[in-house]
Protein backbone atom coordinates (compact mmCIF):
# COMPACT_ATOMS: atom_id res chain seq x y z
CA UNK A 1 0.00 0.00 0.00
CA UNK A 2 1.26 3.70 -1.05
CA UNK A 3 2.23 5.11 2.26
CA UNK A 4 0.01 8.54 2.18
CA UNK A 5 -2.31 5.64 1.89
CA UNK A 6 -1.56 4.27 5.21
CA UNK A 7 -4.26 5.14 8.09
CA UNK A 8 -1.82 7.19 10.18
CA UNK A 9 -1.53 5.48 13.70
CA UNK A 10 -2.40 8.60 15.99
CA UNK A 11 0.42 8.57 18.37
CA UNK A 12 2.81 8.24 15.90
CA UNK A 13 0.73 11.19 13.69
CA UNK A 14 1.49 13.05 17.69
CA UNK A 15 4.85 12.39 17.76
CA UNK A 16 5.47 13.66 15.04
CA UNK A 17 3.91 16.79 15.37
CA UNK A 18 5.40 17.37 18.59
CA UNK A 19 8.82 16.50 16.99
CA UNK A 20 8.18 18.64 14.55
CA UNK A 21 7.23 21.70 16.73
CA UNK A 22 10.28 20.85 18.97
CA UNK A 23 12.67 20.92 15.97
CA UNK A 24 10.71 24.39 14.65
CA UNK A 25 11.85 25.98 18.13
CA UNK A 26 9.15 26.17 19.75
CA UNK A 27 8.76 26.40 23.52
CA UNK A 28 5.11 26.57 23.54
CA UNK A 29 2.82 24.40 22.13
CA UNK A 30 -0.10 25.74 19.55
CA UNK A 31 -2.64 23.22 19.27
CA UNK A 32 -5.24 23.93 16.44
CA UNK A 33 -8.95 23.83 17.21
CA UNK A 34 -9.29 20.33 14.09
CA UNK A 35 -5.84 19.05 15.12
CA UNK A 36 -7.42 16.37 17.03
CA UNK A 37 -10.25 15.41 14.69
CA UNK A 38 -8.41 13.14 12.24
CA UNK A 39 -7.92 10.97 15.67
CA UNK A 40 -11.32 11.54 17.67
CA UNK A 41 -14.13 9.10 16.85
CA UNK A 42 -17.33 11.32 15.39
CA UNK A 43 -20.65 11.45 17.80
CA UNK A 44 -21.87 9.20 15.27
CA UNK A 45 -19.76 6.41 15.61
CA UNK A 46 -18.94 6.59 19.62
CA UNK A 47 -22.68 6.15 19.83
CA UNK A 48 -22.92 2.83 17.63
CA UNK A 49 -20.00 1.48 19.23
CA UNK A 50 -21.65 2.60 22.69
CA UNK A 51 -24.88 0.65 21.36
CA UNK A 52 -22.63 -2.60 19.97
CA UNK A 53 -21.43 -2.55 24.30
CA UNK A 54 -24.95 -2.78 25.20
CA UNK A 55 -26.10 -5.37 23.14
CA UNK A 56 -23.17 -7.49 23.68
CA UNK A 57 -23.50 -6.46 27.54
CA UNK A 58 -26.64 -6.87 28.22
CA UNK A 59 -27.51 -10.46 28.86
CA UNK A 60 -24.21 -10.99 30.78
CA UNK A 61 -24.47 -13.46 33.35
CA UNK A 62 -20.85 -12.98 34.91
CA UNK A 63 -22.11 -12.43 37.94
CA UNK A 64 -25.31 -13.14 40.39
CA UNK A 65 -26.56 -10.09 40.03
CA UNK A 66 -27.87 -10.90 36.76
CA UNK A 67 -30.74 -13.41 38.49
CA UNK A 68 -32.64 -10.92 40.24
CA UNK A 69 -32.66 -7.86 37.73
CA UNK A 70 -36.04 -6.27 36.15
CA UNK A 71 -33.49 -4.10 34.00
CA UNK A 72 -29.91 -4.22 33.02
CA UNK A 73 -29.21 -0.72 33.54
CA UNK A 74 -26.02 0.05 31.01
CA UNK A 75 -25.84 3.97 30.87
CA UNK A 76 -27.54 6.97 30.10
CA UNK A 77 -26.43 10.35 27.86
CA UNK A 78 -24.77 11.78 24.97
CA UNK A 79 -22.04 9.35 23.84
CA UNK A 80 -20.29 12.16 23.10
CA UNK A 81 -20.37 13.67 26.20
CA UNK A 82 -17.51 16.24 27.87
CA UNK A 83 -18.43 14.87 31.50
CA UNK A 84 -19.55 11.61 32.98
CA UNK A 85 -20.34 10.76 36.39
CA UNK A 86 -20.16 7.22 37.98
CA UNK A 87 -22.20 6.42 40.55
CA UNK A 88 -22.73 2.97 42.55
CA UNK A 89 -25.38 0.50 41.24
CA UNK A 90 -28.71 0.82 40.26
CA UNK A 91 -31.94 1.08 42.73
CA UNK A 92 -35.36 -0.08 42.61
CA UNK A 93 -36.30 2.67 40.80
CA UNK A 94 -33.35 2.34 38.02
CA UNK A 95 -33.65 -1.33 38.26
CA UNK A 96 -37.14 -0.99 37.11
CA UNK A 97 -36.60 1.48 34.79
CA UNK A 98 -33.29 0.41 33.71
CA UNK A 99 -31.95 4.07 33.40
CA UNK A 100 -29.39 5.26 36.32
CA UNK A 101 -30.50 7.60 38.59
CA UNK A 102 -33.99 8.33 38.21
CA UNK A 103 -34.97 7.46 41.94
CA UNK A 104 -34.88 10.21 44.70
CA UNK A 105 -30.95 10.51 44.79
CA UNK A 106 -31.09 10.58 40.73
CA UNK A 107 -33.69 13.62 41.41
CA UNK A 108 -31.15 15.54 43.42
CA UNK A 109 -28.27 14.55 40.71
CA UNK A 110 -30.68 16.82 38.40
CA UNK A 111 -31.21 19.54 40.71
CA UNK A 112 -27.30 19.65 41.06
CA UNK A 113 -27.00 19.42 37.28
CA UNK A 114 -28.93 22.22 36.43
CA UNK A 115 -27.75 24.80 39.42
CA UNK A 116 -24.21 24.17 37.35
CA UNK A 117 -25.90 25.14 33.90
CA UNK A 118 -25.29 21.27 32.25
CA UNK A 119 -27.97 19.45 31.19
CA UNK A 120 -28.72 15.55 31.99
CA UNK A 121 -28.60 14.82 28.34
CA UNK A 122 -25.27 16.40 27.73
CA UNK A 123 -23.83 14.37 30.50
CA UNK A 124 -23.31 10.62 30.77
CA UNK A 125 -24.26 8.74 33.78
CA UNK A 126 -22.98 5.50 34.38
CA UNK A 127 -22.96 3.38 37.42
CA UNK A 128 -19.90 0.69 38.63
CA UNK A 129 -22.49 -2.17 38.76
CA UNK A 130 -25.03 -2.60 36.10
CA UNK A 131 -27.84 -5.15 37.97
CA UNK A 132 -29.15 -3.74 41.10
CA UNK A 133 -27.84 -6.44 44.36
CA UNK A 134 -29.75 -7.12 46.80
CA UNK A 135 -31.93 -4.75 49.26
CA UNK A 136 -29.82 -2.27 47.63
CA UNK A 137 -26.35 -3.63 49.72
CA UNK A 138 -22.60 -2.72 48.82
CA UNK A 139 -21.11 -4.59 45.78
CA UNK A 140 -19.10 -7.32 46.33
CA UNK A 141 -15.87 -7.50 45.47
CA UNK A 142 -16.49 -10.05 42.80
CA UNK A 143 -19.34 -8.22 41.05
CA UNK A 144 -17.07 -5.42 40.40
CA UNK A 145 -14.19 -7.74 38.76
CA UNK A 146 -16.91 -8.85 36.67
CA UNK A 147 -19.03 -5.56 35.76
CA UNK A 148 -15.87 -3.02 35.41
CA UNK A 149 -14.75 -4.02 32.17
CA UNK A 150 -18.12 -2.78 31.06
CA UNK A 151 -17.64 0.36 32.53
CA UNK A 152 -14.28 0.72 31.52
CA UNK A 153 -15.25 0.12 27.87
CA UNK A 154 -17.98 2.72 28.08
CA UNK A 155 -15.29 5.27 29.32
CA UNK A 156 -13.42 4.47 26.63
CA UNK A 157 -15.85 4.64 23.55
CA UNK A 158 -16.91 8.22 25.50
CA UNK A 159 -13.60 9.84 26.05
CA UNK A 160 -14.94 12.19 28.51
CA UNK A 161 -12.97 15.04 29.23
CA UNK A 162 -13.38 15.10 33.15
CA UNK A 163 -14.80 12.21 35.03
CA UNK A 164 -16.82 13.08 38.52
CA UNK A 165 -17.28 9.73 41.09
CA UNK A 166 -20.05 9.90 42.88
CA UNK A 167 -20.15 8.17 45.89
CA UNK A 168 -17.35 5.89 48.21
CA UNK A 169 -17.81 3.06 45.98
CA UNK A 170 -17.32 4.49 42.52
CA UNK A 171 -14.35 6.72 43.94
CA UNK A 172 -12.53 4.02 45.55
CA UNK A 173 -13.10 0.89 43.01
CA UNK A 174 -12.02 3.78 40.51
CA UNK A 175 -8.79 5.13 42.45
CA UNK A 176 -7.74 1.65 44.11
CA UNK A 177 -7.80 3.50 47.14
CA UNK A 178 -9.29 2.73 50.71
CA UNK A 179 -9.22 6.07 52.22
CA UNK A 180 -12.11 7.37 53.31
CA UNK A 181 -14.44 10.40 51.22
CA UNK A 182 -13.90 12.72 53.59
CA UNK A 183 -10.01 12.56 52.29
CA UNK A 184 -10.85 11.81 48.80
CA UNK A 185 -13.77 14.55 47.70
CA UNK A 186 -13.13 18.22 46.12
CA UNK A 187 -9.52 17.41 43.68
CA UNK A 188 -9.01 16.22 40.94
CA UNK A 189 -6.68 12.93 40.15
CA UNK A 190 -5.44 10.89 37.64
CA UNK A 191 -7.74 8.24 36.25
CA UNK A 192 -6.02 6.27 33.39
CA UNK A 193 -5.36 9.69 31.90
CA UNK A 194 -8.85 11.15 32.57
CA UNK A 195 -9.03 14.29 34.94
CA UNK A 196 -11.33 12.82 38.09
CA UNK A 197 -12.87 14.50 40.60
CA UNK A 198 -14.56 13.17 44.13
CA UNK A 199 -17.43 13.88 45.64
CA UNK A 200 -20.54 12.65 47.61
CA UNK A 201 -23.30 10.43 46.42
CA UNK A 202 -26.67 12.01 46.32
CA UNK A 203 -28.32 9.52 48.06
CA UNK A 204 -25.45 10.06 50.61
CA UNK A 205 -26.48 14.03 50.49
CA UNK A 206 -30.34 13.09 51.38
CA UNK A 207 -28.87 11.57 54.43
CA UNK A 208 -26.73 13.44 55.43
CA UNK A 209 -27.26 17.06 54.81
CA UNK A 210 -24.09 18.46 55.76
CA UNK A 211 -22.63 17.17 52.72
CA UNK A 212 -24.59 19.36 51.08
CA UNK A 213 -21.98 22.41 51.34
CA UNK A 214 -18.45 20.47 50.30
CA UNK A 215 -20.68 18.77 47.52
CA UNK A 216 -21.40 21.89 45.92
CA UNK A 217 -18.28 23.40 46.06
CA UNK A 218 -16.88 20.06 44.40
CA UNK A 219 -19.54 21.06 41.75
CA UNK A 220 -17.79 24.50 41.19
CA UNK A 221 -14.80 22.99 40.57
CA UNK A 222 -16.41 21.04 38.46
CA UNK A 223 -18.30 23.76 36.25
CA UNK A 224 -15.07 25.72 36.42
CA UNK A 225 -13.10 23.12 34.49
CA UNK A 226 -16.28 22.17 32.08
CA UNK A 227 -15.62 26.19 31.57
CA UNK A 228 -11.70 26.02 30.87
CA UNK A 229 -12.58 23.18 28.43
CA UNK A 230 -15.16 24.69 26.52
CA UNK A 231 -14.76 28.66 27.12
CA UNK A 232 -17.95 29.53 28.56
CA UNK A 233 -17.61 31.14 32.06
CA UNK A 234 -20.60 30.31 33.88
CA UNK A 235 -22.43 32.57 36.84
CA UNK A 236 -23.53 30.74 39.72
CA UNK A 237 -26.50 31.57 41.22
CA UNK A 238 -24.75 32.88 44.65
CA UNK A 239 -21.92 34.40 43.58
CA UNK A 240 -23.82 37.31 41.05
N1 LIG B 1 -27.46 5.15 43.12
C1 LIG B 1 -26.48 4.85 42.25
O1 LIG B 1 -25.33 4.75 42.62
N2 LIG B 1 -26.79 4.66 40.98
C2 LIG B 1 -28.02 4.77 40.52
O2 LIG B 1 -28.22 4.59 39.33
C3 LIG B 1 -29.04 5.10 41.44
C4 LIG B 1 -28.73 5.28 42.73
Amino acid sequence: MEDSLRKEDPLELAARYLRQRRELGEEELYLSPGLFDSIEKSPQEKSELLKELYDSSRDCTKCGLHEGKTNYVFGTGSASSLVMFIGEAPGREEDLQGEPFVGRAGKLLNRILVAIGLKREEVYIGNILKCRPPENRDPLPEEIEACLPHLYQQIDIIKPRVIVALGRVAAQTLLKTNLPMSKLRGRFYDFNGYPFLVTYHTAALLRNPQFKKPTWEDMKILRRYYDKITGENFKFYDEE
